[in-house]
């Protein structure tokens, strides 16, 4: 590969990869079992990024491990009735074409784990959008630094990444013990946790202490809480794994700790939902499913919308696989009749939003809360799952939670 033998196309992507590895100092290349790919909405790519992976596609790279997309720009079927402009969507199309003329599937998604592509512990994976990154390594144990978009792509070419970061045992130990004293009781809760908890370490590797007040085997936990909270502590920092003392798979033996790891205690959510709630009253788009939702997450927006209109757009986004499903266990039809939507292949930070003419949005999601006025110019409401439905409902912000995050005397 490296010699030019399997085509220019594979050498390009074998050079990325090697270059990357001589950067950081690795010591050899690690085959991975599996490659997701970011970089896929023609809002971030622009015509440059379009071309390049057009070119690279005409060199006859091809993946060699299964490779999965990230969430692009649209609804790849029904952009035309969201309101998406032609121009983009023939643009976004090409992107997705190009993708799979060099053999990554378009999955569209950013939840590739809720959808057969499940990791194993202990595998190597060349992994690119940050919450699937964390959620790789932290709750299934798999091993990915964070990619960037081209070298996911080089390594779904050439099959292997270098073997540094993440990919040693050494650098998966905890950088920090986490207490936590305040109550937590809502997967926004633990989206503001993790909002906290990246802006003050970074890139480190937190681990959750089990003596705190997070009940850690509470189904509101479970993996929908989990993927929140890590997709968060990757926004507002760099956090690519953390661990939950006796619940994640790294941390249910000892020795999970490194010499020296601090201590940092959170006693008070209230500074993340005051830096994350904007000061807009009206709501005119709520958006559920950041990471793209599960099916459990979809039944409970049913379960809660039971039949009530909604005042505000209501989009629901998920991947493509999820909204089938949804819409065979009949909870399609049961968001829709409230006006509501599910959404596959896109979200609201990768999605051109603004030209959709929408103004504030109120999310469940710390992510997108962080990230959807910069990249989507708007203003942000954020708040529990209920919080936001009750929102969608009236068109206004409901003041529903006063007195919850403050710390438990203990
Ligand atoms: Fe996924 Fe978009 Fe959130 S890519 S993690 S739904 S910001």
């Amino acid at each position: 590969m490296w010699s030019g033998e399997a085509g220019p196309g594979v050498q390009k992507a074998m050079e990325i990869v090697v270059a990357l590895g001589q950067i950081y100092g690795a010591a050899e290349l690690v085959p991975v079992a599996s490659v997701q790919v970011s970089g896929v909405s023609y809002k971030n790519l622009g015509d440059a990024g379009l071309e390049f992976l057009e070119e690279w596609a005409s060199q006859g790279a091809w993946a060699r491990v299964p490779a999965t997309l990230n969430p692009a720009g649209m609804d790849m079927v029904a952009w035309h009735k969201l309101g998406f402009r032609q121009e983009f969507a023939q643009r976004q199309k090409a992107v997705i074409a190009a993708y799979v003329s060099l053999g990554i599937v378009p999955t569209c998604t950013c939840t590739p784990y809720l959808i057969g592509y499940e990791p194993r512990l202990g595998e190597h994976l060349a992994w690119a959008e940050s919450s699937a990154v964390s959620y790789a390594n932290s709750i299934l144990g798999a091993r990915t630094n964070r990619e960037g978009g081209p070298s996911a792509l080089a390594a779904a070419i050439t099959g292997r990444t270098a073997r540094y970061g993440l990919h040693l045992d050494v650098n998966r130990q905890a950088t920090a013990i986490i207490d936590v004293r305040c109550a937590v009781t809502s997967e926004a809760d633990l989206g503001a946790l993790g909002y906290l908890v990246g802006q003050r370490i970074k890139n480190g590797v937190p681990c959750f202490s089990n003596r705190g007040t997070v009940d850690w085997e509470h189904r509101t936990v479970g993996n929908w809480g989990l993927k929140t909270l890590g997709a968060a502590m990757a926004a507002s920092g760099a956090v690519a794994l953390y661990h939950v003392e006796g619940v994640t798979p790294e941390a249910k033996a000892e020795g999970v700790l490194a010499p020296g790891a601090q201590t940092l205690v959170v006693d008070s959510l209230t500074p993340a939902y005051d830096e994350l709630n904007g000061p807009s009253g009206a709501v005119d788009l709520v958006s559920l499913g950041c990471p793209h939702a599960s099916l459990g997450e979809i039944e409970a927006i049913a379960d809660y919308l039971d039949g009530q209109r909604v005042k505000a757009a209501l989009w629901i986004t998920t991947a493509r696989a999820t909204r089938d499903a949804a819409d065979e266990a009949g909870l399609l039809s049961r968001i829709e009749a409230s006006g509501g939507r599910v959404v596959p292949d896109t979200c609201m930070v990768v999605a051109p939003v603004s030209d959709l003419g929408y103004r504030t949005l109120a999310t469940n999601s710390a992510k997108m809360a962080f990230y959807a006025p910069s990249h989507s110019g708007l203003s942000v409401r954020f708040g529990p799952m209920e919080q936001c439905l009750e929102a969608a409902r009236t068109g206004e912000w409901p003041q529903l939670r006063l007195v919850h995050h403050e710390s438990r005397s203990t």
